[in-house]
Parts: C-alpha cells; sequence; structure tokens
C-alpha cells in the first residue's frame, strides 16, 4: 500500500530512512525543509512545554478554538438559543461527518456521521453488523486490539450467543493479512480490526484484510482512532464496510469530543443498531409511537448530538484540507524515521528496543521502544514538561501529531529521555 506525498516532505522522508549515510539530515534541516512547519504557530502555547509527544492520545489545541468557543456561547448558543437548533446544530452531525470524510477518510458524503463516543459506536456498528449475519456464530478480533474493542465484542458475543475467535499477534508489529485468510471462515459474521495498532502502531492492511474478510462472506468494522488525519483511507475506494474514529487525538476536538462512524451507503438499509433513540427516527419530531428508523446515516444516531463536543474538531479540519492529508502523511513518514534514526543512535546503546516496524508504508504516526524503566521514566518526564505516555508493561509511545510537532521538538524528547535513562542508570548503579 503507498500513498501519495508531496515533493518536499517525500525527499527529507527519503532521505532521513537511511539511517547512518551522509545523506541522513539534521534536525534542523528537516525544520527547515518542512513545508508544512509554519502550522506549529497556530497552536496554543502551553506554558513550561518542552515537548509534546502524545499528541496520538489528546491532540493539542488551536489558537483560535478559544476565541471560537467563546463566540459559540455569546452568538450561537446565547443569541440564537433554541433556534439554533433549527438553524444549524440538527445537521452538524451529518455535515461534519462529511467533511471528516472527505478530508481524510476517502468516502463520499451520506456514509459519515458524529455522535457518541468511540465505544458507543463500536457497540452499536458491531451489534448491527452481526445481526446482519444471521446464521453465522464468529467474531473475528486480534488479542492485542485496543481494550475497548475488545470488551465490547466480548459483551455482544455473550449478549448473541458467538464465539470470538482471536488472532495472537506479534506486540512490535500487529494483524497481518495471512492471519486474517486463516482465521476468517463461512462462520465469520464479523471482523473488528485496528487500523494503526495503538500499541507498536503498525498499519494493518486494510484493503486486502476488507476482500479477504468479504471473500469469506464477513463484514469488517475498523477501528480509526489512530489514523484518523494523519494516515489517508480510502474507504470507498476499498469497499470499507464500517468503521469508527474518535476525534480527539489527530482532529484536536479537545478532551471527550465525540466520534464518529462510517456506513458504507449500501449497508446501510440493512442494519439495525439497537440503541434506537428518537434521534434516530424517521420523522425526529413526530412524537408517536413505536420506533422508524431514519434514512441513511440518521438511523445511526440516538439522542442529542454534542454539539459543544463538535466545535474544536471544525477548527482542525479547517488545517488538515488547508493542508492536505497526502502532505500530512508526508510529515509524519519523516518524523517517525527521524524519530527512529535518533533512537537508534541515542537510545538503543542504553538497552532500549524498538516496537514498530521500520518499514514506513507499515507505520501509522507514533513510535513506540520499550524499557523495564519507561513507567518512572515517564512520570519524571512529565514533570519536566516531556510529555510521552507509557503503555504497560513497558512501552513508551512518542505521538508525532504532523501539523503541531516539530522535528526540534522530537529531538528535545529523545534527549531528555536519554538523560532521564542515563541519570536512572547512574542512580541505580549507586544503590
Ligand atoms: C484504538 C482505540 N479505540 C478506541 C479508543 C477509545 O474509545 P473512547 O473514545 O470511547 O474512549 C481509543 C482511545 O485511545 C483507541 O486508541
Amino acid at each position: 500500500m503507498t500513498h501519495p506525498t508531496t515533493p518536499a516532505a517525500a525527499s527529507s522522508a527519503e532521505r532521513a530512512a537511511e539511517p547512518g549515510t551522509a545523506a541522513a539530515p539534521t534536525t534542523a534541516e528537516l525544520d527547515r525543509l518542512d513545508p508544512l512547519a509554519g502550522y506549529r504557530e497556530r497552536f496554543l502555547p502551553s506554558d513550561g512545554l518542552v515537548a509534546y509527544l502524545d499528541g496520538n492520545s489528546l491532540g493539542r489545541p488551536l489558537r483560535v478554538t478559544a476565541d471560537h468557543l467563546g463566540a459559540f456561547v455569546a452568538r450561537d448558543w446565547g443569541g440564537r438559543l433554541i433556534r439554533a437548533w433549527d438553524e444549524q446544530w440538527m445537521e452538524l452531525p451529518f455535515s461534519l461527518g462529511d467533511r471528516i470524510a472527505a478530508a481524510t477518510l476517502g468516502a463520499a458524503p451520506g456514509q459519515t456521521v458524529v455522535a457518541d463516543s468511540t465505544t458507543v459506536l463500536l457497540y452499536k456498528l458491531m451489534r448491527a453488523a452481526v445481526d446482519a449475519r444471521p446464521g453465522r456464530h464468529e467474531l473475528v478480533l486480534d488479542d492485542d486490539n485496543f481494550p475497548t474493542d475488545r470488551f465490547v465484542a466480548e459483551g455482544i458475543a455473550r449478549e448473541r450467543g458467538l464465539r470470538i475467535r482471536w488472532i495472537s499477534v506479534d506486540p512490535a508489529r500487529g494483524v497481518e493479512l495471512d492471519q486474517v485468510r486463516a482465521a476468517v471462515g463461512p462462520d465469520t459474521a464479523l471482523v473488528v480490526l485496528s487500523h494503526v495498532s495503538y500499541r507498536s502502531g503498525f498499519l494493518a492492511d486494510m484493503e486486502g484484510i476488507t476482500r479477504v474478510a468479504h471473500d469469506a462472506g464477513a463484514l469488517v468494522l475498523w477501528d480509526l482512532c489512530h489514523s484518523v488525519g494523519s494516515v489517508p483511507t480510502r474507504l470507498d475506494e476499498w469497499n470499507v464496510d464500517l468503521a469508527v474514529g474518535c476525534t480527539y487525538k489527530y482532529l484536536n476536538g479537545g478532551p471527550g469530543s465525540p466520534a464518529f462512524g462510517y456506513v458504507a451507503r449500501r449497508l446501510q438499509a440493512d442494519l439495525e443498531q439497537p440503541v434506537q433513540g428518537w434521534m434516530g427516527a424517521a420523522d425526529v419530531f413526530a412524537m408517536g409511537d413505536g420506533f422508524v428508523p431514519g434514512e441513511g446515516m440518521r438511523r445511526f444516531l440516538s439522542g442529542t448530538p454534542p454539539v459543544i463536543g463538535m466545535l474544536a474538531m471544525q477548527d482542525m479540519l479547517d488545517l488538515i484540507e488547508e493542508a492536505g492529508i497526502d502532505a500530512i502523511r508526508a510529515k509524519s513518514i519523516a518524523l517517525t524515521e527521524h524519530a527512529l534514526r535518533l533512537v537508534e543512535k541515542q537510545l538503543v546503546p542504553l538497552g532500549v528496543t524498538i516496537a514498530t516496524p521500520k518499514a514506513a508504508e507499515e507505520r501509522g504516526s507514533h513510535v513506540t521502544i520499550r524499557h523495564p524503566e519507561f513507567r518512572e521514566v515517564t512520570a519524571r518526564l512529565w514533570e519536566q514538561g516531556v510529555i510521552p505516555d507509557f503503555r504497560a508493561p513497558d512501552g513508551l509511545r512518542i505521538g508525532l501529531s504532523p501539523l503541531s510537532t516539530s522535528f526540534a521538538e522530537l529531538q528535545r524528547g529523545i534527549d531528555a529521555i536519554e538523560t532521564a535513562l542515563t541519570g536512572g542508570a547512574t542512580a541505580a548503579g549507586s544503590s
């Protein structure tokens, strides 16, 4: 699977891809060559921040978002009051979904909606999908998928009397095509996988895996939490059935911002999701007896849309549309490439191992490294304003958000990890 790149970013990515060669660029050169460097200024500064390496957990706010939130209270909510529902908010889940789809997902309008949380949308779409495959008794998941995906699937399996066939994966990689081919069969109702592994950053072959599952007659639901806004997809072209993703990572929607769900148009009329509420009904204000599901994506809504949670991500979508998702992907590759090079040079000699694929086309936008001291090291780094995150048992994730992270910031983070590990080694040696 290849992704188009912009010429300038591609050349820096390629040069950074050659560890140890004379052509490998310096951190300063990478920042100078970066065509997206100017976007960084548009994010709100944070006191005492040295390096933010956790945009894959919570994206940074944009400066304009602070103004827009204030204006929303005064103008839209305070000014228009209940009238704003008719004027703009009722349609927001659909118009915003279409914007996410066009800017990042490779999906035509009318197939994406913003609602609920990832967990709740996973439940609604997984239940709808398994019910649409009666007579099939298996869900296929990998044992390293994000906990919420596994937990929701386990609950649905219990509810519907299904089995889960677990694919056991290498935690330094993720689900491979051949593993899915071996796992699916005539009893598979649904395959649920993450496009980018939250742990290793492994980028699954969405197109190939979807085809293999379809050949077995199964549906596939993709979790796009770690790809949306950093790794482009072509959901329509790849014949994807269902997808969900969160908006507080690379879409910078803010803590707890709602999720989005994608349902291919060809499936919408046949799927019945279990949380049938008034906002999903054909006539929302009929207040009648009995539930009649709405047309298109409306039927996947349940209750009142979380309008305030949909504000900040609109500002980030402005940036993504301006920069272009392919240029963002090119910078993401250049950043992760440089991270791997710095880790090899500065941290591997200190006992660190790399748990992220080395090939750019197999990687999302974060790099995971392992060391027995990383839990404690991460806590110390946070106190110094260097913010990666820790994933048990010993993984430190370096999340690289292409529009807000500079190469110099990445370098500062790696230097701080090196210092923390060196200090740790000295302290341990003296005790
Ligand atoms: C792959 C993946 N799925 C789901 C979630 C979270 O779901 P929710 O937004 O419901 O908390 C995360 C959160 O980090 C995630 O990384």
